[in-house]
This record gives structure tokens, C-alpha cells and sequence, in this order.
């Protein structure tokens, strides 16, 4: 069987979705050490900084059995030119699969296309695939939604924000799924066309029911309110700027009283508090933001199994 590689949340299917979290709900009930990946090494090139994604993607190997090898990128010898394909295909003949955090999306594709072992996207400007596998294991445990199925009769995610990577990936996800999803974000920062595009695709078959809109009013009857960052790694130069733009779709006790009374709201985190969500929403949903950050551990256990 060749080799699958998780670069997107389209590399998915419906099916195989439901599959992965019911795995991962499986391994976060039993909390066993396995020993599948016994004599396996997970190599890690992380271009950016990362808490989570490196310290539960070390974890979730290491507690099946496994190595993860960090790949420090200012200790490879990528840093003196070397090529992808040459690095690629190198860490492809000691490694079981590959890790990757990078700043341009298509650095990904280049790898899973040099490699012969998966390689998982970590984080790339356009999509985070991981961090969404996490965010709809957390919606279904503290909704209690038992199947994917049942989320979009349930459940009307709002994401509010930057449509960056992580609202790509939700964004994804939803049309792959077929929930109900409303991304607001001011015109400037909507998601890319493409990505919108194919959003729409999977929707009408899939059902899912999404909403574009620069409408903060949208929050409206939300059961889930989701954010991130304004200025995202790599948009540093950006700040003054955005933070005028954002500040009217931040995440606060007034904005929230639009959305259903039993909403809970997330953020992939790092946060900045005072930016996208106030310190008050952080402490009073400090419990739904970091279950689905623990959960980041469990469902890329799953992933692990699943591609590796
Ligand atoms: N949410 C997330 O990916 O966090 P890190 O940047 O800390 O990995
Ligand atoms: N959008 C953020 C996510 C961090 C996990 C970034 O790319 O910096």
C-alpha cells in the first residue's frame, strides 16, 4: 500500500474522520502505553515556534512506543542549501514518518512528494490539520455529540477572527463533514478564494451548512465560539494594522451574550489576551480551551496509527 501523507484536511474523508476520533476518544479513556511504534522514530522540523503540536506530537510517540526525533531547521544542513528532495529523501530511509511546520504550504507538498514515509503537516500558513482534528474531538465531548453525523443537526460552529490556517482547517473540516459553520471575519481577511472554493465544493455534497460573513451579528445562537490569533507567526510586521481592523470581531462577555447560553468557546492557543479574547472569556472558558488542547495529544495518537 503506498504511502498517505496528512497535509490538509481534504487528504480525509468523512468516514475516516469519524474513525480517527472515535480512536482517539478510545485512547483518551484508557490511557495505556502501547508498544506499536516499538524500534520507530517520528522525525520533527519545526521552522517555526510550537508548545503543543512539538510537546503532543513527542508525547503521543513516545507513549505508543516510539522516538520522536527533533530536527532542529538551524542544525540541518537544509540551513546550508540543501535541497528538500535530498533531505527528504535521507530522512526517509532512517525515519517512519515526518513532521512538519513550515511557512510556505507548498514546502509541505515538496516533502510528502521527496518522501517515502507520511508526512503530516504541523502547522503551514494555509492549513492546520492536526489542531482542527483536536478542535472537533473537543466540540463532541463537552456538546456529549456521540458521532460526527450528529454534530450538524446539534451543534452551529462559529469561528470569529482571522481566516487564516486554523479557520482554513475548521473551514475544511466542516465542509468534509457536513456541519453547520459560520466564519466571520473582517473582508480583508477572509479566507483565499481557492480555499472558499473548495469549501463550497465539499459542502454541496456533503451538506454542510456554511456561512462567509464580516457580520459579527452572525455569532448569533452559536453553540461553539471559536478564535485565534490576529497576527499570526509570520505576520509580525502586520500588528498596528490588524489590531484596528480585528478589534471589533474580539471575543468578549458582550459579544457572547448573542450566542446560545450553553456555548463554549475555544482558541488553538498561544493567546494574547486584550487582542482576540479578553482575560475574562480566557478564565471563564479556561476549562473548553484547555481540554482541547489536551486533546491535541489524543487525536495525534490517532493520526499516528492512522498514516503511520
Ligand atoms: N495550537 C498550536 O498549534 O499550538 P503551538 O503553536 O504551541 O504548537
Ligand atoms: N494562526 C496561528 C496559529 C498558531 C497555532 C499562527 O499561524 O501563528
Amino acid at each position: 500500500m503506498s504511502k498517505r501523507d496528512l497535509l490538509s484536511i481534504y487528504d480525509l474523508r468523512s468516514e475516516e474522520i469519524g474513525d480517527l476520533l472515535g480512536k482517539a476518544f478510545k485512547l483518551k479513556s484508557e490511557r495505556k502505553y502501547l508498544d506499536i511504534f516499538k524500534g520507530k522514530a517520528l522525525g520533527m522540523i519545526f521552522e517555526k515556534p510550537s508548545t503543543r503540536t512539538r510537546v503532543s506530537f513527542s508525547t503521543a510517540i513516545m507513549q505508543l512506543g516510539g522516538l520522536a526525533i527533533s530536527l532542529e531547521p538551524e542544525n540541518l544542513q537544509r540551513r546550508r542549501g540543501e535541497s528538500i528532495h535530498d533531505t527528504a529523501v535521507v530522512l526517509s530511509s532512517y525515519l517512519s514518518g515526518l513532521v512538519i511546520r513550515t511557512f510556505k504550504h507548498c514546502d509541505t507538498e515538496e516533502f510528502a512528494k521527496c518522501s517515502t514515509i507520511p508526512v503530516i503537516n504541523a502547522l503551514s500558513d494555509r492549513e492546520h490539520p492536526c489542531q482542527s482534528l483536536a478542535d472537533i474531538m473537543t466540540i463532541m465531548e463537552l456538546h456529549k455529540v456521540k458521532t460526527t453525523e450528529r454534530l450538524k443537526e446539534e451543534i452551529k460552529i462559529v469561528y470569529i477572527g482571522d481566516g487564516n490556517n486554523v479557520a482554513n482547517s475548521l473551514l475544511a473540516i466542516s465542509a468534509v463533514l457536513g456541519l453547520s459553520f459560520t466564519l466571520i471575519s473582517p473582508q480583508k481577511y477572509l479566507p483565499k478564494k481557492d480555499m472558499l472554493d473548495r469549501a463550497f465544493k465539499y459542502a454541496s455534497s456533503s451538506g454542510a451548512e456554511i456561512k462567509i460573513t464580516s457580520d459579527v451579528n452572525e455569532v448569533k445562537n452559536a453553540d461553539v465560539v471559536y478564535t485565534d490569533v490576529w497576527i499570526s507567526m509570520g505576520y509580525e510586521s502586520e500588528k498596528e494594522d490588524r489590531r484596528k481592523v480585528f478589534m471589533p470581531y474580539q471575543v468578549n462577555e458582550e459579544l457572547l451574550k448573542k450566542a446560545s447560553a450553553r456555548c463554549i468557546v475555544l482558541h488553538c492557543l498561544p493567546a494574547v489576551r486584550g487582542n482576540e479574547l479578553t482575560a475574562e472569556v480566557m478564565d471563564k472558558y479556561g476549562y473548553s480551551i484547555f481540554t482541547q488542547s489536551e486533546n491535541r495529544l489524543h487525536s495525534q495518537k490517532a493520526v499516528l496509527m492512522h498514516f503511520l
